[in-house]
């Protein structure tokens, strides 16, 4: 998924752009460029790499004088990383910057070479640009060409576009990929994402599917596919305190690691009543929508489906209903069986990643009401899900989530809650202890590892040149494995598995070698015994054990080699703090081993591309 910034107004762009472009390299940062309106037409300066090689880039070319432009950040999809193939990508007539994929961008450029048009990348990009400029050299006007161009695309898209003519103005569609436009004090904005606009915008407006804007520097026209024009609601903004800044923080992964606690706090706090219980009126949910649920069928891509995975745990231990956890790009291909009264519930952090939003649509085809957990307000997926909860977690930035899958099982337990007491699976005591020890405990916990983080500098040390390691561990711990396994992997490239503990003597045991990095996870006492034989299984194989467990277990050195206590807590809310010590683990290796703990290679926030 890409970055896309413009903005036309009363200052000089570039560096306007330059700005939000910073903003948006979590979502991409593979090559970046900006195209302004100078006096002398339009400039395009692009290059590979992260937007602070193109600020030096155009210091040295010169900076671009003018008052709109537009911008992007990219995270290739067709095209290698490279400068050829950054955008803006220009046409005759145009410049335009793009986020999604064109589908049939094959078709469409065998017919547009058969027009004489030349390439100069491997984009699908280039395409939208030439396919435009056709249609905008016949119409010569800015929206019909825009609609005729949509209406021969397949795919998604995002996309801002300066016409040669029209050298003040920006227009942009969306379909699929978010687009936001804002009001400033100094013109009008564009942008992927708010964190872009956070310095500016005094107003904004999350654009509708199939929407263009026009935006000059005092106003900002909205017109439909059918060329009719509209007005566009805009909302006044408030940062809420966001702040794109690293706070004094090194990244923003330890910043967002370090706001877990308070995050949870409201993400459960706002929907607990005045006795303690679960209560999601707030979300503008009646009690009535959790009675006679009879399935759930949690969707989610990556940190968001090992979320789903503790919810499942929880779910189906208190409140005794059948939980299935489906990867959201295999849902279309593999839909769970439903189970009379199925709620689908679609966790999404950024609520734009495209594989949900497909099995979301699939979902509601099949006529399940939908309930999303989704971190971005006014996301697509929080606006096409019947009811949505949102978790409270601010703006995320870093890529490896930590805070937004944190705050997703914690709403994932509330809920849980809500559907035992619904259901009479356990008594309403029993109810206001698990959510009083979600609301304190659990925090308490997660800020107690994160203060110990220095402990994990051994640890770190030891398997920072590993070339791969295990997680394993039984029940809860089990649900803890695939997130701690995932974090570890995504910042500091060193491969890792999780493993049920049990599974291990079943194949992959000759795996483990002299040295072999294994974290055994145990948290939950009652089930050590059992993870202790296999730890012995990896130490007799020469394995190295490192311990995760609960604080309360005796002589554990006498398992490990390296051993990290973890505060007693609830099993069933264990991983929130297991996770918490895989954050640390991850964010310390990757810094002995030198790579950028935000932006790691191949990845970006989120992925709105299927
Ligand atoms: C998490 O560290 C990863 N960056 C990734 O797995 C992410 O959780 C996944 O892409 C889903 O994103 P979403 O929650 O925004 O839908």
């Amino acid at each position: 998924m890409c970055g896309i910034i413009g903005y036309t107004g009363s200052e000089n762009a570039e560096e306007i752009l330059i700005n939000g472009l910073h903003s948006l390299e979590y979502r991409g940062y593979d090559s970046a460029g900006v195209s302004v309106s100078t006096p002398d037409g339009i400039k395009t300066v692009k290059c590979e790499g992260r937007v602070s090689l193109l600020e030096e880039k155009l210091s040295l070319f010169g900076n671009l004088l003018g008052n709109c432009g537009i911008g992007h950040t990219r995270w290739a999809t067709h095209g290698e990383p490279s400068e050829r193939n950054a955008h803006p990508h220009n046409s005759e007539s145009l410049t335009l910057v793009h986020n999604g994929i064109i589908e049939n961008n094959g078709e469409l450029k065998a017919s547009l070479i058969e027009l004489g048009y030349i390439f100069k990348s491997d984009t699908d990009t280039e395409c939208l640009a030439h396919l435009l400029d056709s249609f905008y050299r016949k119409d010569n006007d800015p929206v019909s060409a825009i609609i005729k161009t949509v209406s021969c695309l397949k795919g998604s898209f995002a996309f801002g576009v300066i016409f040669k003519d029209h050298p003040d103005n920006i227009y942009a569609l969306r379909k699929d990929n978010p687009l936001i436009v804002a009001e400033g004090e100094k013109g009008y904005f564009l942008a992927s994402d708010v964190p872009a606009l956070s310095a500016y915008a005094k107003k904004v407006c999350r654009v509708g599917e199939n929407e263009i804007v026009c935006l000059s520097s005092d106003s900002c026209r909205f017109y439909d596919l059918q060329g009719k024009e509209f007005g566009g609601i805009f909302e006044d903004y408030d940062s809420n305190g966001f702040s794109a800044s690293k706070d004094g923080y090194d990244y923003f992964m330890l910043k967002e690691m370090y706001e877990q606690p308070e995050a949870i706090r409201r993400a459960v706090g706002h929907r607990l009543n005045i006795n303690g219980l679960p209560d999601f009126r707030v979300d503008n949910i009646p009690d009535s929508f959790f009675e006679n649920i009879d399935s759930v069928s949690i969707v989610g891509c990556g940190s968001a489906s090992h979320a789903g995975l503790v919810g499942k745990s929880i779910m189906e231990k208190i409140a005794k209903v059948p939980v299935s956890v489906n990867i959201a790009s295999e849902y279309r291909y593999e839909p769970p069986v439903s189970y009379g009264n199925t709620l689908t519930v679609c966790i999404s952090q950024s609520g734009e990643t495209a594989d949900t939003l497909a099995a979301l649509r699939c979902s509601k085809a099949n006529g399940s009401v939908t309930l999303g957990i989704v971190n971005v307000v006014g996301s697509t997926i929080a606006s096409e899900c019947d009811y949505v909860i949102y978790t409270n977690a601010g703006p995320e930035i870093a890529v490896a989530t930590t805070k937004g899958y944190m705050t997703q099982v914690a709403v994932l337990a509330v809920i849980a809650a809500k559907i035992s007491l619904n259901k009479n699976t356990v008594s309403e005591t029993y109810v206001k202890e698990f959510c009083h020890e979600l609301l304190y405990k659990i925090p308490n916990a997660v800020n107690s590892v994160l203060s110990r983080m220095d402990e994990m500098d051994l640890i770190s040390e030891r398997i920072k040149d590993c070339e791969y390691l295990f997680f394993i561990g039984r029940g809860s711990d089990n649900c803890a494995a695939p997130e701690c396994s995932l974090k570890l992997k995504e910042i500091s490239y060193i491969h890792s598995e999780a493993y049920a503990a049990g599974e291990l003597k079943h194949g992959t045991l000759s795996l483990i070698s002299d040295g072999v990095p294994v974290f055994a996870l145990a948290a939950d006492m009652k089930l050590f015994e059992k993870t202790a034989s296999n730890i012995r299984e990896v130490k007799s194989r020469g394995g190295y054990v490192v311990l995760a467990c609960n604080e309360k277990i005796e002589n554990t050195e006498a398992y490990a080699d390296a051993v990290f206590m973890l505060p007693d807590v609830d099993p069933l809310l264990s991983p929130m703090v297991t996770v918490t010590f895989a954050q640390c683990v991850a964010y310390k290796t990757t810094l002995l081993r030198g790579y950028d703990v935000d932006h790691p290679r191949n990845l970006a926030k989120s992925v709105t591309v299927e």
